[in-house]
């Protein structure tokens, strides 16, 4: 943990639950990769940031998610990581600078786009194993088609698609938009369907509550990535600094591997960074 001004919009600043998610996040793909073994595996990061972000209200400056994925003991193969600008790449590129040996590919632009998408399935050597991290800063960014791409890009050795980690974007303006007619072209991107609008008439009829709705609404994506052939597709809430988590985890994989390592990493109490408590080493309380 350094200190820093906050000169630009680069590093952006975050807020608490996202220094949060980022911690879970680390702790999950060190398990990921501890478990890979001897497999060749490509890290995928669809909406990958700067490299940094500062905390809101302490200055801390802490790693983003691809630098997490860098910074573990087991490496992966390649890492490919989808920024949105230029601005983004460049950060991102003097952070990743000390992991030289790694073999690491930026590409900038819009992740939802078939064209950047294949370059970066161009980059995936054949037969290899990937985990790809999808974490969109809201559920307009995301899309059905995208997911669609990922799962039909190709099978590796033991005839696995490309392992999804999804932050899914609940709590970011889904649960709200629900019922607005403005709304409902994105929520339809969003699930590939209209099945939702049932869920929504629900709600403007009273006939459903706010948890149940969120229930409904991860229920109907896993659905869709079972639809895609996925063998296993487990969710996730987390749990929280804030009372309601504004996202919820979804991982959709051919292997089982992922779902205990999910509920290790985003199920226990921890310490952040900016608390005194904080190692990062056993963040794990329960494990004190
Ligand atoms: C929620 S942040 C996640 C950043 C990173 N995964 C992390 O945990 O620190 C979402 C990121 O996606 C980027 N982004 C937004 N729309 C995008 C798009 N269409 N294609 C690629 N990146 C995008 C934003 O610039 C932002 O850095």
């Amino acid at each position: 943990m350094s200190k820093l001004s906050i000169s630009a919009t680069i590093p952006k600043q975050i807020r608490k639950w996202v220094c949060h998610k980022l911690e879970c996040f680390g702790e999950y793909i060190e398990a990921y990769t501890r478990a890979l073994d001897d497999n060749r595996c490509c890290y995928l990061e669809l909406y990958a940031g700067c490299g940094n972000c500062i905390c809101k209200g302490t200055d801390c400056v802490i790693e983003d998610s691809a630098l997490r994925a860098l910074g573990t003991e087991r490496k992966f193969d390649k890492y490919i990581l989808i920024v949105r600008d230029d601005g983004d790449a460049k950060n991102l590129k003097k952070l990743t600078a000390p992991y030289h040996t790694a073999d690491i590919e930026i590409i900038s632009g819009n992740c939802t786009s078939e064209k950047v998408l294949q370059q970066a399935f161009d980059l995936i050597p054949r037969s290899a194993s990937s985990f790809a991290l999808i974490d969109p800063p809201g559920y307009r960014r995301l899309r059905w088609s995208t997911i669609k791409k990922l799962a039909a890009h190709g099978r590796d050795w033991r005839g696995h698609k490309i392992e999804l980690l999804i932050i899914f974007p609940l709590e970011m303006a889904l649960l709200r938009n629900l019922t607005r007619p403005e709304c409902q072209a994105s929520i339809t991107r969003l699930y590939g369907n209209r099945r939702w609008e049932e869920l929504s008439h629900k709600r403007l009829e009273g006939k459903i509550g706010a948890e149940a709705m969120r229930r409904q609404l991860v229920k109907l994506f896993k659905g869709g990535l079972k639809g895609l052939g996925y063998k296993h597709v487990e969710d996730f809430k987390p749990a929280s600094p804030s009372k309601q988590p504004f996202y919820h985890i979804i991982l959709a994989s051919d292997s089982k591997l992922g779902t205990k390592m999910l509920k290790a990493a985003w199920g226990k109490e921890r310490y952040l960074p900016c608390e005194l408590l904080y190692n990062r080493e056993g963040q794990n309380i329960g494990e004190r």
